[in-house]
Formats: C-alpha cells, sequence, structure tokens
C-alpha cells in the first residue's frame, strides 16, 4: 500500500514524537536486546561462601567474553550457572531476554568446551560430531553433510573415524569445540579450554579459536586464569574477585589503564610505586586513594652516563642498582633496587645492547604520560 508507513517511517516518526524520557526508553531497549547473557541479582552460595556474588554481568551478541580471575574467584561457577548445570540462589539468567531458570541444560541451545574435552571415548570423531545433531532430531543425509563440512573445517577431515584415544591433545580440542559448533548454537560457553596443551599448540589453537568464532558470530563466554589467552582472544574481559566483577573491559584498555591495583597485577606485571622515598611525576594528577603504577616495558634501562634522548624534558630519571637480570629468549627482565622500591624492568633483547649485571649501577627512565593510577 503506497499510503502505508515502511517500519523505519514508522520509527522515525515514533522517535520524533518521542519525549526525550521516552527516547531515553527507547534507547534502554534497544540496549537490552542486544544484550544476548544478562545476570541479574544472581548470587551463589556454597555454604557460607559466596562463589558468585551478585556480578553485574552482560554480554553482547556476538562478543567473545573472557572470564578472568585467580582460582577460586567463581569463573566456573559463574559459567556452569550459565550453562545450567547449578542453579543460583537469587537471582535471574536472562538469554536472549528471556529467562533460562526453568529450562534445564539438555534444553538450552549452547555449545559447550570443558577443560578436559569430555568428548565420548567409546565413539569415533565422526559419531562424536553426529551426537549433538542426533539430539536435535536432525535426519542422517544432513548429519553426514554437517559433520564432513566441520571435519573439513577444523582440518581433522582424516580423522573421522579413528576414536579419541587415538588423537593427540590438540586434535581432541578441535573435535570438542566442532562438536560444540556443529549445531549452530547462538551460545558457545568455554571453561579453560586451551589449558592441557602444551604452549606452541596453545598459540596455534588461540588463532584457531579466533578464526571460529569470527567465522560463526557466535557468543562466547570463555573462563581462563591465563592473562596472555585472555588479552589474544577477547573483545571484552571481565576480572572477577571472590564472586564480584572487579573491572570489566576491552583487552588494551585493561592492560594499559586498569583502574585497581588488583587488576593491575593480575593482568601482566606491574610496578606500583608505594613510599619510594621519591616522587614519581605525571602529566596528570594524582587522584587520592591511587598509587602510581608503571608497566615494566614502558621503563628503559641505560648506563647512569648514557647520553639522554631529545625529550628528555617529557621523561624522568631515577638512578638504582640490578638486583639480577633474567634472559627469557626474546627478552630481558631486571629487578632494580630504586630508593626502598624494586622495580621490574622489561627490554626486548636487541643487537648492540648493553646488559647488565647484579650490582651495576643503572639509570631508570620512563615517560611521565606512561604512569598510570590504580585504587588501591
Ligand atoms: N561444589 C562446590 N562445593 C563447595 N564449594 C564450591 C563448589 N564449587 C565451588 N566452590 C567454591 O566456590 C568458590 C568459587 O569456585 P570456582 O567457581 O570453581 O572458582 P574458579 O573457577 O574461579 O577457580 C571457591 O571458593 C570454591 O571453593
Ligand atoms: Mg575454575
Amino acid at each position: 500500500m503506497s499510503d502505508a508507513l515502511t517500519l523505519e517511517e514508522q520509527e522515525g516518526l515514533a522517535h520524533r514524537n518521542a519525549t526525550r524520557i521516552e527516547r531515553c526508553n527507547l534507547r534502554n531497549f534497544a540496549l537490552e536486546k542486544a544484550a544476548q547473557i544478562e545476570f541479574r541479582g544472581v548470587t551463589k552460595l556454597y555454604g557460607p561462601i559466596a562463589a558468585v556474588d551478585n556480578p553485574s554481568l552482560t554480554v553482547h551478541r556476538g562478543e567473545f567474553l573472557t572470564i578472568l580471575g585467580p582460582s577460586g574467584s567463581g569463573k566456573t561457577t559463574t559459567l556452569m550457572l550459565l550453562a545450567g548445570f547449578v542453579a543460583p540462589n537469587t537471582g535471574d539468567i536472562l538469554i536472549g531476554g528471556k529467562s533460562v531458570a526453568a529450562v534445564p541444560s539438555y534444553r538450552r541451545d549452547q555449545g559447550i568446551v570443558f577443560q578436559s574435552y569430555a568428548l565420548f571415548p567409546h565413539l569415533s570423531v565422526r559419531r562424536n560430531l553426529e551426537f549433538p545433531l542426533e539430539m536435535r532430531g536432525i535426519k542422517f543425509t544432513e548429519r553426514a553433510k554437517r559433520v564432513e563440512r566441520i571435519l573439513k573445517r577444523v582440518r581433522l577431515n582424516d580423522l573421522g573415524d579413528r576414536m579419541p584415544s587415538q588423537l593427540s591433545g590438540g586434535q581432541q580440542q578441535r573435535v570438542a569445540l566442532a562438536r560444540a559448533l556443529i549445531a549452530d548454537p547462538p551460545i558457545l560457553l568455554l571453561d579453560e579450554p586451551l589449558g592441557a596443551l602444551d604452549r606452541n599448540l596453545r598459540e596455534q589453537m588461540q588463532v584457531e579459536l579466533k578464526g571460529l568464532h569470527k567465522e560463526f558470530g557466535i557468543t562466547t563466554v570463555c573462563v581462563t586464569h591465563d592473562q596472555d589467552e585472555a588479552l589474544t582472544l577477547s573483545d571484552r574481559i571481565i576480572v572477577m574477585r571472590e564472586g564480584r566483577i572487579e573491572e570489566a573491559d576491552a583487552p588494551e584498555v585493561l592492560y594499559d589503564r586498569p583502574a585497581t591495583r588488583f587488576v593491575a597485577k593480575f593482568l601482566g606485571e606491574a610496578n606500583i610505586i608505594e613510599d619510594s622515598g621519591f616522587k614519581i611525576h605525571s602529566d596528570t594528577t594524582q587522584p587520592s586513594g591511587t598509587l602510581p603504577m608503571l608497566r615494566p616495558e614502558r621503563i628503559c634501562i641505560a648506563a647512569p652516563a648514557a647520553p639522554k634522548r631529545a625529550d628528555a624534558d617529557q621523561r624522568q630519571y631515577v638512578t638504582g642498582t640490578v638486583a639480577d637480570m633474567i634472559y627469557a629468549g626474546p627478552l630481558r627482565k631486571y629487578h632494580v633496587h630504586v630508593g626502598s622500591s624494586l622495580f621490574v624492568v622489561r627490554e626486548h633483547v636487541a643487537s648492540g645492547q648493553q646488559i647488565f649485571r647484579s650490582g651495576d649501577e643503572v639509570r631508570l627512565e620512563w615517560l611521565r604520560s606512561d604512569v598510570r593510577f590504580v585504587a588501591t
């Protein structure tokens, strides 16, 4: 009909007619729709311990969210609540805007990968992959098609007939991922998915996982205690502490500008400077209740009499004594006594560099703009 308004036109009209408050509500509604997963007042008690203590958790559609935190901070419990394996004492969990409180885990549309892979040992790779499709009543020919497609995607084409025990750790992990993804669930839950792999394989799988996430656009919640993994994989990281969320942000923001001492220390190494006997200069004023923080790679180490750089007026210089030097392949790590503080300095190995040893006098320098402040 020519006189009927299109949906967009109707929306535009409604928006123009709306008051400011209504507009605000409209925006909130839009945000709510965008939130794929939401925790509302969720608490999980184990005796007197609140394993999960009302974190304000929202996961956006298509996001790769990592839950990071020390052992016992409530990461796994959060994921188990989300998966429906554990019921909350209080509060509600919403997926796609609907409460899932009454939905048992096997009826939830989600793929899960555990640290231990949890493949069925008595079923071949192909049969393992078919299982979630069978559960959903998908017909044999369609199942076979999907299995071949995903086998190819995770580069296991030739291994479909093997048993899990005949696969390496990395291959088993690929099968576990493929099995979680095969039914095209809107949500993927990962608990320390790469924890059992050695370093090289883990890095390879991180790339693989990132690629799969991009390709499938699947909302992913990943639990890990591995900070490198969190920084590499995530759109956003949540740092948990005693069942609560300490801070949540994009990896680069969280690493470069952590709000609290806990986050600074947990996500990488941090020089947090208190009572050092000298003042740290910064371009910004220090908020009360905070301490200055410098990342080790922002500090340069040099001989005390080395010529200063052209931008010397933007830097702070201090002298100290090397406590020790640790060689770690691509970098050297120094511990340096400055006043009553022990600084950690990280330097990328390059040719022509002067190497310092325990007891050497050195000069440390950093840009004043690299100083951060963290709440104590
Ligand atoms: N089934 C359980 N029974 C009793 N206490 C538990 C149970 N599961 C977890 N907890 C406790 O809840 C807290 C959070 O545990 P968890 O979620 O496993 O932490 P994370 O995964 O971060 O290591 C810990 O103090 C842990 O001891
Ligand atoms: Mg855990």
